[in-house]
């Protein structure tokens, strides 16, 4: 059997050559860094639940009509996607003050912010992730303003997604970042969302404890991680309550 050809490898994820032309298959790693890697480890089974917790999401957004990248998950690790050409950007998207913003501008964490906010950062390690405005992506040629104005919409659409979903089981979404990129069409590309949405890539509060559910815990050593993302896909219902059944998701009033 031949070895499939490997596209691309990042810090959590491996993309590999897809089954057709125009797909690839990402394959999520149990590695886990922050601070561009000055803090790593391996954490058993996170691969695995982020890759159920994404093809969870992913496909909601799609039934809500939200274009993205995903096709199919192939097995615990891998899910198949279509290949697009990445915008070099993060955006993140704050509905509370939290991380870089608190310390940025000295808001304490926790505070809610009058509406949401859209940052945009230059992926770049050496660079280690600077913010840019909307002049440095224009200036820069990273995205035109039509990819811009099409990035922000779908921003706040996975946004007001993700709210209602995490609130539904007891969880405040309190900021995200999300991956864009283009796929082209005949005569037209659009925009769609890309990479990932998973714990890694959000922070996630229980609306009652405040207790983190997300990277955090790996990045301030607040405990164990796959713990914290297990009780994320439990309260989405994909992993199950106990026994083999698997619930629902678990309303929570
Ligand atoms: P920040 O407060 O550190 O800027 O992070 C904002 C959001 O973006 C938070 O939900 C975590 C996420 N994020 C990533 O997904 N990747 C990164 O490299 C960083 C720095 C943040």
């Amino acid at each position: 059997m031949a070895r499939r050809r490997m596209v691309y490898e990042g810090k959590a994820k491996i993309l590999y050559e897809g089954p057709e032309p125009g797909t690839l298959i990402q394959y999520f790693k149990d590695d886990a860094t922050a601070f561009n890697a000055q803090k790593k480890d391996v954490i058993d089974g996170k691969g695995v639940l982020n890759n159920r917790i994404c093809e969870h999401i992913m496909t909601a957004l799609t039934g809500i009509g939200v274009p993205n990248h995903f096709i199919r998950r192939v097995n615990m690790r891998e899910q198949l996607i279509r290949a697009c050409e990445i915008i070099p950007l993060e955006v993140v998207v704050r509905n509370v003050a939290a991380g870089s913003l608190s310390k940025r501008l000295g808001i304490d964490e926790g505070t809610p912010l009058p509406r949401p906010i859209i940052e945009f950062y230059y992926k770049d390690d050496d660079l280690n992730d600077p913010m840019v405005t909307e002049e440095h992506v224009i200036a820069f040629n990273w995205a035109s303003q039509q990819d811009i104005d099409d990035m922000i919409a779908l921003a706040l659409r996975v946004n007001d997604f993700l709210s209602g979903l995490f609130t539904g089981v007891g969880i405040k979404l309190i900021d995200f970042k999300i991956e864009c990129g283009r796929v082209f069409e005949g005569d037209f590309q659009r925009i769609i969302v890309a990479d990932e949405i998973s714990p890694d890539s959000c922070r996630l509060w229980d609306i009652k404890t405040g207790e983190k559910l997300d990277k955090d815990v790996f990045r301030r050593d607040l405990g164990n991680l796959s713990d914290a993302y297990s009780e994320v896909a439990r309260r989405l219902g994909i992993l199950p309550e106990s026994g083999n059944k698997v619930a629902g998701p678990k309303l929570v009033h």
